[in-house]
């Protein structure tokens, strides 16, 4: 509660005339998963209740309103006993508690005011609620709260990397348990029932995100999800998983083999992804920038791919596309994708060819990110290169790709490899909070047999 209090103050000394109005979040989906909050309400608030409002501003006398949920017979019989005024103000620290009509009353007559509103700007329906009762006014200021909370988020506090590590630690149990269970005839989502129950086993309500667990050519699709295909001899098993432990996901990807033990070309591939990814976890650490793990292992699969065959000049930015296909990492938090700036657009990054330096953001220590890269063969993914870079690129190289790549590619066919960490930055390095889930090859193989 401390720390929801600290985030709120630091806020309200800044805000001026301005207010914060935020909302639980709706009801969500008739019975399916349970309710979630809205991230930034959670964030300022601690409250995980649905259909509550929450208010701040400068006034001294009303720096913090809560507002209770809807209360009815039907809610009661249906739902439960709600909360108290009276407990919402011990447990949440509220200067005041309105009921639901009355905060709503409330909100219209200050957004009628046309004073400078934050809000979340993606809940769509909160915010066209907002606009509509703004009306035609012109003077509507309604602005996204990540312009204020954001900066915040992207450092994490110690009671938020104790979740982060709990729902690490979850996810990796449950990785391993898949690698004890996996066997050639099974489904994937066999394997997808056994990741989620560890993850309900252990307190974790729901996955951050929708789980992948992708075979065989499923492995080579990023965000495969069907995960309904019956598992074969000689296919790898891509997971790309993460439980959600007090709102705070995990975001960890295991490859392993089904059968227990890389083919020579699942090897090679394999090695050469986590040889990449351990190059770049080393370089982040504070003072260095955000992207210089991606580049780092760029660097490292670039020169790999062109020693098999793979990539005929390591100078050429669409030869280096056509496989590393997104940044490699991403801010962790509330959401699996965070909020935060890395400093540079996507399409810098992707078009930075190795060795050349560039901008991105600094690193520092509360930083969560993760560090995720891969290599994915589709079967057709020499086919696709005209519609890829057919625009771009004169269709005489693109031929001649083809022709040296081709025979070399078509050993690799099918295999997916992505190995993704979650890491802490510290102010001498980085802890890996995703350490218990194994990677190096003789581990995964060794606990498989
Ligand atoms: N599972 C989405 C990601 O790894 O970014
Ligand atoms: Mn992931
Ligand atoms: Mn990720």
């Amino acid at each position: 509660m401390e720390s929801f209090e600290a985030r709120r103050q630091m806020l309200t000394d800044s805000l001026g005339t301005g207010y914060i109005i935020l909302r639980s979040a709706d009801q969500g989906s008739f019975n399916r998963h349970e309710f979630r909050p809205n991230n930034y309400f959670y964030y300022l608030t601690g409250y995980a209740a649905r259909g509550s409002y929450a208010i701040l501003s400068a006034d001294p006398d009303a720096n913090y309103t809560l507002s209770l949920p809807p209360q009815s017979i039907r809610t009661l019989i249906y739902d439960g006993g709600e909360i108290s005024s009276q407990e919402l103000i011990e447990q949440f620290k509220p200067d005041r508690v309105l009921d639901y009509r009355e905060i709503r009353m409330h909100i219209d007559s200050i957004v009628k005011t046309g004073a400078r509103i934050y809000m979340d700007r993606s809940d769509r329906t909160f915010y066209n609620d907002l606009q509509r009762m703004a009306g035609d006014q012109e003077s509507a200021d309604i602005r996204h709260i990540g312009e204020l909370v954001d900066p915040m988020r992207v450092i994490k506090e110690a009671t938020e990397v104790e979740r982060i590590q709990k729902a690490c630690n979850i996810t990796a149990l449950a990785l391993t348990r898949v690698m004890k269970a996996c066997e050639p005839g099974l489904y994937e989502f066999q394997m997808e029932s056994l990741i989620e129950g560890t993850f309900l086993e252990y307190g974790s309500a729901m996955p951050g995100f929708s789980s992948i667990v992708g075979s065989g050519p499923n492995a080579t699709i990023l965000h495969y999800e069907p995960n309904a295909r019956i598992m074969e001899h000689g296919d790898l098993l891509l997971m790309d998983i993460g439980a959600e432990y007090g709102y705070y996901t995990a975001d960890i990807t295991r490859t392993i083999p089904v059968s227990g033990k890389f083919s020579e070309e699942q090897r090679s591939i394999y090695q050469l992804v986590l040889d990449a990814q351990l190059a770049a976890i080393e370089q982040m650490k504070p003072g260095n920038m955000y992207m210089d793990g991606h580049m780092a292992a760029k660097d490292v699969i670039v020169e790999g791919l062109t020693e098999l065959g793979l990539i005929t000049d390591p100078a050429s930015p669409w030869q280096i596309k056509f496989y590393i296909l997104y940044p490699s990492s991403h801010f962790l938090g509330l959401d699996v994708h965070d909020v935060g700036e890395m400093g540079g657009s996507f399409s810098s990054f992707m078009n930075q060819t190795p060795q050349e330096s560039m901008e991105s953001r600094p690193l520092e220590p509360g930083m969560v990110l993760t560090i995720e890269p891969g290599l994915y063969f589709r079967e057709n993914g020499l086919d696709q290169l005209f519609d890829i870079y057919g625009s771009e690129v004169d269709s005489m190289e693109l031929s001649q790709f083809i022709k040296d790549v081709g025979p070399v590619y078509e050993q690799y066919m099918n295999i997916g490899v992505r190995i993704e960490d979650d890491i802490l930055i510290t102010s001498n390095g980085n802890i890996n909070l995703s350490r218990y889930a194994p990677k190096e090859i003789e581990d995964v193989e060794q606990i498989m047999r």
